[in-house]
């Protein structure tokens, strides 16, 4: 039997950073991963191969659309075989980056399901049908999350697809309709409506995206409809049934009212993830999950001493970075560090075009926690780098405290805002003011410029606009 200090269930971003961080600290650790390759899902079927076909679909798009007014002809033409390719290549690319950090740290994997065998046990069952027991003082469970299921609509990845078989059809459908206006719909939605399909989306809610800022959303659901993407809200999906053909999916307005049947080639379900732990023998050490299978932690620590828990398969928003964030504290608790995580600045991106970003609270969190507020906008279409890309669409927003200034949420929709979001992460990391922003020289031209205008849009003094 392998002793060993740490031992993680799951090779996702948390598994893989806790081994990694593990490994760093000096500490004995291996990280059991079933896949034939390291990373989970955000790696193998998730963010990484999303943001191939979001980034290639784009250029695709750029190019039939938007090429000629900048004095470039083409008349480009789909190769859906080779944008499947650079994405399954750039995939195979990061996996084996993080085989070769693990080699780097000292880390073990080891290949096959673990499940635990008793308390501070793990056993591991190859693919090839051998076993191996791991014995460690700390276990980690990072487990992940897979899609949740809508009752009627079986996924059978063809003709009804999650977000796995959505990022490996082999053809363009004529017709997709996604369930659900979340992160997932709405960014493979993008993909598959760039390269040409009709796509329609049916949403419980009354509105898209569920968390993000209410005026972001509208203005998001907007542009998705000039781009041609059709939304039914407020709709519940009762079924569905698929043949060679196609799938009728059955929707009727939650209020009440007249069933539809609706027409699809392709129908992908996107209406949220739950979390992994069947199978893993939680019971064999007491542990019980909640009643929606997340496990309780307290400080990553679970029920019982000696095992935690970090990433989906715990409380949270279920997004990568939080797991890696939360790795790291796990570990370095486990080394006896003041490993922590702020969960107040915890960033959330949709990498459509035009790209939407927040951090910290919405201002409904806000009206809606009392808290006084004052507010700063400042629109890309007065922005001169975002005027002369041709991409002015959406605005920047900052929240600040009404008497400390202090900056409470950032909520943006525009061009490359994913990427500008951790300017204002790092600022409310700090304790930042929307004055600290706003007198902070910023280059000129870039998109960043509206970020400082919106701070000093709070204060009442934005200049450009
Ligand atoms: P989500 O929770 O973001 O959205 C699911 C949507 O489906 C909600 O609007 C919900 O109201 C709706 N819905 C639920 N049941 C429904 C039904 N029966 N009929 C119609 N609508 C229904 O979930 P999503 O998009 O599947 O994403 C899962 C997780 O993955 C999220 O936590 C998300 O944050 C994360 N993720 C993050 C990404 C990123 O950071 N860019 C990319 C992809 C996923």
């Amino acid at each position: 039997m392998t002793q060993y200090d740490v031992v993680i269930i799951g090779g996702g971003p948390g598994g893989y950073n806790a081994a990694i961080r593990a490994g760093q600290l000096g500490m004995k650790v291996a990280c059991v991963e079933a896949r034939a390759t390291l990373g989970g899902t955000c790696l193998n079927v998730g963010c990484i191969p999303s943001k191939a076909l979001l980034h290639a679909s784009e250029m695709f798009n750029e190019a039939k659309t938007g090429f000629a007014s900048l004095g470039i002809k083409v008349d480009p033409v789909l190769d859906l075989p080779q944008m499947h390719k650079q994405k399954a290549d750039s995939v195979t690319g990061l996996t084996k980056g993080i085989e070769f950090l693990f080699k780097k740290n000292k880390a073990d994997w080891i290949k096959g399901f673990g499940s635990f065998a008793g308390p501070g046990k793990v056993l591991v069952k190859a693919e090839d049908g051998s076993e191996q027991t791991l014995e460690a003082k700390n276990i980690v469970i990072a487990t992940g999350s897979e899609p949740s299921r809508v009752p009627g609509v079986e996924v059978d990845q063809t003709r009804i697809v999650d977000s796995t078989g959505a990022l490996a059809i082999p053809a363009v459908p004529k017709k997709l309709i996604v369930i659900g206006a979340g992160i997932i719909g709405l960014e493979l939605g993008s993909v598959w409506r760039r390269l040409g399909a009709e796509v329609e989306v049916v949403e419980y809610l009354d509105r898209i995206v569920p968390g993000a800022d209410a005026e972001v959303a509208t203005a998001f659901q907007r542009s998705l409809t000039k781009q041609g993407f059709k939304f039914r809200l407020g709709m519940k999906v009762t079924g569905a049934v698929a043949d060679d053909k196609g799938v009728k999916l059955t929707v009727e307005p939650k209020a009440g009212g007249a069933a539809e049947t609706l027409d699809a080639d392709i129908v992908l379900v996107a209406v949220g993830r739950r979390p992994v732990t069947a199978g893993l023998g939680l019971d064999k050490i007491g542990i019980t999950p909640d009643p929606r299978g997340f496990i309780d932690t307290d400080h990553y620590k679970t029920s019982v001493p000696g095992v935690w828990a970090i990433g989906d398969v715990t409380h949270g928003p279920m997004l990568a970075h939080k797991a890696e964030d939360e790795a790291v504290a796990c570990i370095e608790l486990i080394a006896g560090k003041a490993g922590h995580v702020n969960y107040d600045v915890i960033p959330g991106v949709i990498y459509t075009a035009p790209e939407v970003a927040w951090v910290g609270k919405t201002e409904e969190e806000l009206k809606a926690a009392g808290v006084a507020y004052k507010s700063g906008k400042f629109p890309f279409a007065a922005n001169s780098r975002a005027k002369v890309n041709h991409e002015a669409e959406g605005f920047v927003k900052v929240l600040a405290d009404a008497k400390t200034d202090r900056i409470l949420g950032v909520h943006m929709i525009g061009p490359g805002v994913g990427e500008m979001i951790g300017e204002y992460c790092v600022a409310m990391e700090f304790g930042g003011a929307s004055e600290d922003v706003a007198r902070t020289c910023h280059p000129h031209p870039t998109r960043s410029e509206a970020l400082r205008q919106a701070a000093m849009g709070v204060e009442g003094w934005t200049m450009q606009a």
